[in-house]
């Protein structure tokens, strides 16, 4: 650990695991740092990044004005997978937020990530900025396997990839922009609309063209990156259509014909000839092979992949959105 956060403040990349999915870290002060994940996984520099500490701290060091609930919200669920977005302190510079006046912050709960941040914040580090560790639009890393085989052949041979097992919850954080008068979800995960309510006491605002969260599932409303809000655009790279896409081609929720590959739910039979991926037990289950399951078709050489989406709330909302961006409407 202590190597590896060397190697951060020395400007150099360090893949690390989380508890949604792996994070590819540099220096979120380190302008040369931050250069090379854009360039490692051919990001637009104009999206913004996550930044990572250790702890609630943080936030009064990367952010400004932070509201109550969003106060109560970091009390609740940090560590955990929820990323605030807030207005930023002079500390995130624009190679951060993209030039936005904003900056999103999260505190992993994951015991190397956690250590990680530890060792890097006691050599004076500030923050840990990382994307999922993944090249742009492709499916997010849930293993270091899955992390060399994305971005390994861009690496230094200094930078680290540092093997933490699989990602137990495996879709990425919920993230809720906290700049307004109440919590409003950019991006859906495992902290869900219900448990923000239920810590703020404040009624969630819902970006309409931003995720899938009616009980009836498959529809997209995607429409757009762009989110405006008080007259400021939002750039949610992860809100992109055709974003945490296999090479294979995604559809939802139809009969799986011979040769496709399949993803469903344990009790759902697979048709004759057709390449069962995936069988989870439970929507938690779901999200966390998911990823594992979509490039295990790229690896078999599957052209197409079925998916039955879980229906329902929790999880399943963040399942259905990221599902609904693979298959880009199929
Ligand atoms: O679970 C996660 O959040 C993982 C792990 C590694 O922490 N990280 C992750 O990062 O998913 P990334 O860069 O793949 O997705 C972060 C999303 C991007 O869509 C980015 O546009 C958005 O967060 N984002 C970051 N800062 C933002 C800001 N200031 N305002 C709005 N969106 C922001
Ligand atoms: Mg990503």
């Amino acid at each position: 650990m202590a190597a590896a956060a060397s190697h951060l403040v020395a400007g150099g990349l360090v893949a690390f695991p989380t508890e949604t999915v792996y994070g590819l870290g540099a220096d979120a002060c380190n302008a040369t740092g931050v250069a090379r994940i854009y360039s490692v996984k051919g990001r637009p520099s104009d999206h913004p990044l996550i930044v990572h500490v250790a702890s609630m701290d943080g936030l009064g060091e990367w952010a400004r004005e932070v509201p109550g609930y969003a106060i109560s919200l970091a009390r609740d669920f940090w560590p955990g997978p929820m990323t605030l977005v807030l207005k930023r302190s002079l500390l995130a510079k624009d190679f951060i937020t993209g030039g936005q006046d904003t900056v999103g912050v999260r505190v992993p709960n994951h015991p190397v990530a956690l250590a990680l941040l530890e060792a890097f914040e006691s050599i004076g580090g500030k923050g840990i900025a990382a994307p999922s560790a993944n090249r742009f639009g492709q499916v997010s890393p849930t293993t270091a396997a899955a992390v060399t085989e994305e971005i390994g052949e861009f690496l230094d041979s200094t930078d680290r990839i540092i093997d933490g097992g699989s990602c137990a919850v495996g879709v990425e954080s919920t993230i809720i922009d906290c700049t307004g008068d109440a919590p409003r979800i950019l991006r859906p995960g495992a902290i869900t609309a219900a448990m923000i309510e239920a810590s703020t006491g404040q009624k969630v605002v819902k970006a309409s063209n931003t995720f899938v969260d009616s009980q009836q599932g498959a529809e997209s409303t995607s429409t757009s990156n762009l989110i405006s809000l008080a007259g400021a655009e939002i750039r949610v790279s992860g809100s992109l259509e055709n974003h945490y896409a296999p090479a294979a081609k995604v559809f939802l929720c139809k009969t799986p014909t011979p040769g496709q590959g399949f993803i469903a739910h344990a009790n759902v039979q697979t048709p004759a000839g057709v390449i069962r991926l995936a069988s989870p037990n439970n929507d938690q289950e779901f999200a966390q092979i998911l990823y594992s399951a979509l490039r295990e078709a790229d690896a078999q050489g599957l052209k197409e992949v079925v998916v039955m989406q879980p229906i329902g709330i929790g999880i399943a909302v963040a399942i259905r959105d990221r599902l609904a961006r693979a298959s880009n409407g199929r």
